[in-house]
């Protein structure tokens, strides 16, 4: 075995031991952490009911990055508010389903047993760092709050902590840093002092929610870097909720594509990039550039997702779907495993569909 953990072949050439370029490594991972099983969440509002989660099951496994991907509103922000036990209330219910993580249904728990989660176990990032800092504190004190409440750390060790974090981030002089405030940073560097307050008692789950969004280009570029950077390090497991298939594209090890409160489809990122099998995935592939497409060859999805306070009873996408058949929109399409990695919701996959209505 080499370092990588790749087992060095040779071949014989001319009767001499040859050794051959050893293999680049796969990550496998097989470790769940988090399992999320048929989680239905709703809210109440002045208009109704609104079913933003219907039917939400994934599994996370410890170390890799697992993408949320899908257009607005499919529920990926609910998803991740639902893990961290961050629905407002009473607006938001749980219906049905769970979170199960370390052996316990987050969806379970109180607020005092959830908030010994949050920060510690699991922490999260959102897309704007200005709302998550507080312009009137010290950055030091921010980041060192949450040591000091859950680990009972003392305020020398809480500073070092700091000091070591906002180095892990790329932060420069962070002995001064600490006394400064929010304002006193760019946007960049106020995302990775956000990714440092998450990181600093060193949960085993991030939650991302569009975590580069608010930022530019090549300032995006550097904090996907930083996150590939954690992980390497940390070992920790990352839940990436984005818009952008090019930020999938680079760092995530699985996908999962929502659509109107679903996983329609789940599989590691070759799978769903070069095999996708739901059309939703499909459009949603040829509705962003790619290198290997010209400009005025895209193809935005034509129409809008279902009403999500009257959802459909069969397939959600039929009505934008070119493939749809009479069953779609009567039954929704049972879950195919096309691989032990790759699932999909869709009736093109099921030899049943075209037994159910005749
Ligand atoms: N507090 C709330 N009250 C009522 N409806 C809500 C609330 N929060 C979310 N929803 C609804 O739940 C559904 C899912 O919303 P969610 O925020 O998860 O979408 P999203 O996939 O994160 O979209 P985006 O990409 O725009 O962030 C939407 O129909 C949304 O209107
Ligand atoms: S189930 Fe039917 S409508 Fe839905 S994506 Fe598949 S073919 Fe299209
Ligand atoms: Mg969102």
């Amino acid at each position: 075995m080499n370092e990588h953990g790749n087992r060095h072949t040779t071949t014989r050439q001319g009767g001499t031991a040859v050794a051959a370029k050893p293999l680049k490594r796969k990550k496998v991972f097989t470790e769940t952490m988090l399992s999320v099983r048929d989680l239905h969440v709703s809210f109440k509002t002045f208009g109704g009911e609104v079913q933003a989660l219907r039917g939400v099951s994934f599994d996370l496994y410890k170390g890799e990055t697992l993408a949320i991907v899908g257009e607005s509103g499919c529920g990926k922000s609910v998803t991740a508010n639902t893990i961290m036990g961050l629905l407002p209330h009473p607006a938001g219910k749980v219906k049905n389903g769970s979170v199960i993580f370390k052996g316990r249904d987050l969806t379970k728990l109180d607020k005092a047993g959830m908030r010994k989660v949050q920060g510690v176990d699991i922490s999260m990032i959102f897309q704007d760092p200005m709302t998550a800092l507080n312009p009137t504190l010290q950055v030091g004190e921010q980041l060192t709050e949450g040591l000091r409440t859950h680990q009972k750390v003392s305020k020398a060790d809480a500073k070092k902590k700091a000091i070591e974090l906002l180095n892990v981030v790329g932060i420069p002089n962070p002995e001064e840093r600490l006394k400064q405030y929010p304002h006193q940073f760019s946007g960049g560097m106020r995302q990775r002092i956000v990714i440092a307050i998450a990181l600093i008692c060193e949960p085993e789950l991030l939650i991302a929610d569009e975590p580069t969004t608010a930022l530019d280009v090549t300032i995006q570029a550097q904090i996907l870097e930083l996150f590939e950077e954690i992980q390497e390090r940390t070992g920790v497991s990352i839940i990436l909720i984005t818009h952008d298939l090019g930020v999938v594209a680079k760092i995530a090890d699985r996908i999962a594509v929502m659509y109107a409160g679903k996983v329609i489809e789940i599989g590691e990122k070759r799978e769903v990039f070069y095999d996708p099998q739901h059309p939703y995935t499909q459009g949603l592939l040829a509705s962003v550039p790619r290198l290997d497409l010209k400009e005025e060859e895209l193809k935005p999805i034509e129409g809008t997702p279902p009403d999500l306070f009257a959802p459909p009873i069969g397939c959600p996408f039929t009505a934008r779907c070119p493939f749809a058949m009479e069953v779609c929109d009567k039954v929704h399409p049972p879950t195919t495993e096309l691989t032990i990695t790759h699932a999909v919701d869709c009736w093109l996959q099921d030899d049943r569909a075209k037994n159910v209505f005749g």
